[in-house]
């Protein structure tokens, strides 16, 4: 069924794909990972990045960017093609295996970013439960190898156990912010929650 905010949504989505392509980003979603800096300063110059679910590799690219070529590390399930200055890693994020690269990599990191999602399959409350786990993950891994007053940015679906999950970054983390960037299409369901200051 298509409603004006559908549509409205399909246009935004459409515009960001065009700048993406016309400014070199490989995927729309580096104008939200901007627009979430923009916002809240997550990462800065200098910064060590690593990006949970990371192909095809718009934010890694954008992390580059706003680190002014601090180290950014991508892993994803799928391999990612090159990009000049990153460390990308085939891995799932859900493993001890991924998490152990890492670490090996890059020892601490100052921000972690999850733009991590799983292959939907239309049952919602499903989908809803994956995307819980890849992000507990994610906060497990963010855990282990942030440094102390690190930065973390999750993608969430919304569903039943999305306030739990809230919980438990606020409980490890001073500031908490759940937030819709501009380049979210307005009728997904995807929220990211920004945590700043990582308590170790
Ligand atoms: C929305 S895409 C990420 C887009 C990316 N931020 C960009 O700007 O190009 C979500 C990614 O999560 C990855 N993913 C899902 N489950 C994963 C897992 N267990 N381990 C690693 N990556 C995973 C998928 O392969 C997919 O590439």
């Amino acid at each position: 069924m298509l409603n004006d905010e559908y549509l409205m949504a399909r246009k935004r989505h459409d515009h960001f794909y065009k700048m993406a392509k016309k400014d070199g980003y490989r995927s729309r979603a580096a104008y939200k990972l901007k627009q979430i800096n923009e916002r809240f300063r997550v990462i800065r110059r200098g910064d060590s990045v690593v990006d949970l679910g990371a192909a095809p590799g718009g934010w890694v690219q954008m992390a580059q960017e706003l680190s002014g070529g601090g180290t950014t590390i991508g892993v994803d399930l799928q391999p990612i093609r090159k990009i000049d200055g990153a460390i990308t890693i085939v891995g799932d994020i859900t493993s001890e295996d991924a998490l152990n690269k890492i670490k090996e990599l890059i020892g601490r990191a100052d921000v972690v970013l999850s733009d991590a999602a799983p292959n939907l399959s239309g049952d919602w409350s499903y989908d809803h439960a994956r995307s819980i786990d890849l992000v507990e993950h994610s906060l497990l891994c963010a855990e282990e190898i942030l440094k102390p007053g690190g930065n973390f940015v999750v993608k969430v679906f919304h569903g039943d156990m999305f306030s739990n999950y809230l919980q438990s970054v606020r409980a490890k983390f001073r500031n908490v912010r759940a937030h819709s960037p501009e380049a979210s299409r307005k009728a997904s369901a995807e929220t990211y929650i920004i945590a700043k200051g990582f308590r170790k």
